[in-house]
């Protein structure tokens, strides 16, 4: 498909499924260095709904122990963030001394990922990593260390792999941008 239709807006393929994966593998590398010798079983926190693919597609590709737990976090509404972050469902799972590293779908502004880490250092979590599908450099606005990014992209809005126009397009296996 080159172009998909969501409520009023019409989005064209922008990356496909097979550049993603290869940009993940490239990150699950590294994290697999990085905690081939942890001494504990690591705790992974998908960010849903939209990080709900790419939790799976990383958790594939990582071979040391871990757990999975997740939160509901939301910031975004129609096509652009509203700069306050609501927290649906809060932590499923204990995180107090563990090392976290968080799966999210997508930085923009950076709130989401400030309000989390706080919350994650509320809860006593030992160390947190983020590792983010994507990232849109000239949106962000919080001061935010982000470990892992598998790939950089416009400030354009995008669909799926995921990511969601008012809930629409969380199924493509391909990611879609805004057509102006
Ligand atoms: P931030 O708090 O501004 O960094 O926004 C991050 C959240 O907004 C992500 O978890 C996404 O759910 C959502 N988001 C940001 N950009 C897009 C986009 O282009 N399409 C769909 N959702 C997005
Ligand atoms: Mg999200």
């Amino acid at each position: 498909m080159e172009t998909v239709v969501y409520h009023d807006k019409r989005f064209r393929l922008m990356i496909s499924y097979e550049q993603l994966s290869q940009a993940m593998d490239r990150i699950a590398a590294r994290i697999n260095s990085d905690y081939s010798g942890n001494s504990t079983p690591v705790t992974f926190i998908c960010v849903l709904n939209g990080a709900i693919m790419f939790t799976a597609e990383m958790m594939k590709r990582l071979n040391f122990d871990a757990e999975l737990i997740s939160i509901k976090m939301s910031s975004y509404c129609g096509t652009s963030s509203q700069g306050t972050v609501k927290v649906p469902l809060g932590l499923t799972g204990n995180v107090e001394g563990r090392d976290v590293i968080v799966f999210e779908d997508i930085v923009d502004s950076g709130l989401t990922m400030v309000e989390l880490k706080r919350i994650l250092k509320e809860k006593g979590a030992r160390d947190v990593k983020v590792c983010t599908m994507l990232l849109k450099p000239d949106a962000l606005k919080a001061d935010i260390k982000l470990d892992y990014v598998a790939m950089e992209i416009p400030n354009d809005f995008i669909v799926g792999f995921g990511l969601d126009y008012d809930e629409l397009g969380r199924n493509l296996k391909d990611i879609y941008v805004l057509d102006k």
